[in-house]
């Protein structure tokens, strides 16, 4: 019986890439995808040394050369990426904005992980705002990329409490903790073809 070859995954980073190392460690063995590229607009973003002690190809593509000049940059990340030949692209971390250049060459093909229980709280300064708004409950959402910031269709969500004496920085650490449950159970989903929505509840 000829196995079939696994979906091939590349995952951009701007930073630590936490959430990158649970997807690579996440694609061993009977599951459908396997890591064939790292990729970081930010060349001391700490998770490139990670993938890189896990044997997964990384790339650097230094947005600050194209300053004012999205789609020029965006024109490098593409070439870079399709190098690689990758079936899924996953945004873990990834600080930079999109255009609908770059998220129409990917569409139906790539998946970003959100820390906020979207639709609400698209954006920048997600915990912060929520404790502001006096919610009891926060999150993150992995879903769809489309051309709309924050805003294609979630894959999954996590939930957690918002504890009354929460910070954002106590409550984004309650949050990163789902978002390791989260993104690579919805990524195995999304390998497999399976585009349901799944909703983890606190652990
Ligand atoms: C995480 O909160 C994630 O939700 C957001 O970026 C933060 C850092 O992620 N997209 P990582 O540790 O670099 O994966």
């Amino acid at each position: 019986m000829t196995s079939t070859p696994h979906k091939r995954v590349a995952i951009l980073i701007s930073g630590g890439g936490s959430n990158m190392v649970k997807l690579v460690d996440s694609m061993t063995g009977d599951h459908p995808a396997r890591p064939v590229l790292v990729l970081s607009n930010n060349a001391d973003a700490g998770g490139l040394k990670h993938a890189a002690d896990r044997g997964v190809p990384t790339a650097v593509v230094d947005h600050r050369p194209y300053k004012g000049d999205r789609p020029a940059f965006e024109a490098e990340l593409i070439q870079t990426i399709d190098a690689a030949q990758p079936d899924i692209i996953c945004l873990a971390g990834f600080m930079r904005i999109l255009t609908d250049g770059f998220t129409s060459h990917y569409a139906g093909r790539m998946i970003n992980i959100h820390p906020s229980l979207l639709p609400k709280y698209r954006g920048l300064h997600t915990h912060a705002r929520a404790i502001e708004a006096g919610e009891t409950e926060a999150g993150c959402t992995v879903h769809e990329v489309t051309a709309e910031l924050d805003d294609g269709p979630i894959l999954g969500q996590a939930r957690v409490p918002i504890l009354a004496d929460d910070s954002p920085d106590t409550l984004a650490a309650r949050v990163l903790v789902q978002e390791h449950r989260l993104y690579p159970h919805a990524l195995r989903r999304f390998a497999s073809g399976d585009r349901s929505r799944v909703d983890l509840t606190d652990a």
